[in-house]
């Protein structure tokens, strides 16, 4: 080989390793999705137009999700159980963005009332007579040691975030393979592709969740006009926490949660929507060091559990001290 291109490579590969570790310190999401929005088309222009039907529209993610497609000029119907929050949403959807009251159906829905999916997918018809996109976004997650936890919360988890998930895509589902396009959304979890104490039953519906999005979409290659796309976020700021299940069915969350280290919902939904807009089917957002932890799991699972093991054993000790376990990462649990 020429001593040029030698000399060359000795000196561009080290730069190329330094430039993509540095990328990696300040990455938020997987270097897909990161590329998409640098490069990739802009949620304005590609979802402009198009009936999104978001489930948990009500609060957190969903609530902020309404606001960003509003933005966009999509055309929106918010589902979750609370029609005053879905009201209230529309309202502030119609004040920060160009769209008209008829843009924007509220549709109440209970993930959990299965037998009204029907009706409910009935009336979004009826009213926009299309769905371009469905965001299963609805669900709660958990807060408690397997131990202590009734079998009845890992029901309610499962009916609730896998099955109601599922109950409500196998509406929608027909209907876009009829006009053979559409797009589902799902929003998983960093623990639905790994594991973490405290959230045993949350984890394992996102596990199914993963799994059952994952087949769907092998099933539908018939369809390429179809995308199953799944979202993976860490921690994000939102009411997940407060809302959370716990070792009872109707026992609230004792803990206050801290929001400062998570994501912030606008940088989470923001990213979220540049992977519809580029038909990424599966999106890791989470700031440092869970974007980490995501590629340890994926490429080294050895590593990941050994971190894993040390930083779970000091979030099941801050939950046992009566912390934040989230804390965890970030601080060292006071004795208790
Ligand atoms: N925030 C995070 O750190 C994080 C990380 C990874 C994944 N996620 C996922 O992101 C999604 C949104 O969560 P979030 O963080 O935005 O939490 P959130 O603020 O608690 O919002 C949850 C939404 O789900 C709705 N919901 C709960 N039970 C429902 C039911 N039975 N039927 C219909 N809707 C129901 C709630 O509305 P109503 O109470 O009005 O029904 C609310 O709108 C969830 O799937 C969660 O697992 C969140």
């Amino acid at each position: 080989m020429d001593l040029c291109v030698v000399t060359a490579l000795w000196y561009l590969v080290p730069l190329y390793l330094l430039v993509y570790l540095l990328c990696f310190i300040f990455a938020d999401a997987d270097f897909t999705l990161l590329w998409a929005s640098l490069v990739g088309n802009r949620p304005e222009t590609k979802l402009k137009g198009l009936v999104v039907w978001v489930t948990g529209a009500s609060s957190g993610i969903g609530e902020e999700l309404a606001y960003q497609l509003a933005k966009c000029g999509s055309r929106l119907i918010l589902s979750a159980r609370r029609e005053d929050e879905l009201n209230r949403v529309k309202r502030k959807c119609l004040e920060c963005a160009n769209l008209q009251d008829e843009d924007i159906l509220v549709l109440p829905l209970d993930l959990l009332e299965r037998t009204s999916h029907e009706a409910k997918m009935k009336a979004a018809l009826e009213y926009f007579g299309h769905i371009d996109i469905l965001i299963n976004n609805g669900g709660r997650s958990q807060r408690s040691l397997c131990l202590e936890t009734s079998t009845d919360v890992y029901q309610a988890l499962m009916d609730l975030n896998f099955l109601g998930t599922v109950s409500l895509t196998k509406q929608v589902l027909p209907h876009m393979t009829q006009r053979g396009s559409g797009s589902i959304v799902t929003v998983s979890s960093v623990v639905g592709l790994a594991g973490a104490p405290l959230a045993t039953g949350y984890s394992a519906s996102k596990h199914a969740l993963q799994g059952f999005f994952n087949s769907l979409r092998t099933e539908l290659t018939d369809y390429p006009k179809i995308l199953i796309s799944t979202v993976c976020p860490g921690p994000v700021q939102s009411k997940i926490v407060h809302n959370a299940f716990t070792e009872e069915l109707n026992k609230p969350v004792a803990t206050a949660c801290n929001q400062e280290h998570k994501m912030p919902t606008s940088r989470c939904v923001r990213l979220m929507l540049v992977g519809i807009a580029n038909s990424v089917k599966e999106m890791w957002i989470a700031q440092q060091p869970f974007l980490l932890f995501y590629y340890m799991w994926q490429y080294a699972p050895t590593i990941a559990w050994f971190a894993t093991d040390i930083l779970g054993r000091k979030r099941v000790q801050n939950f046992k001290a009566g912390l934040d376990a989230d804390l965890a990462y970030f601080t060292k649990p006071k004795s208790s």
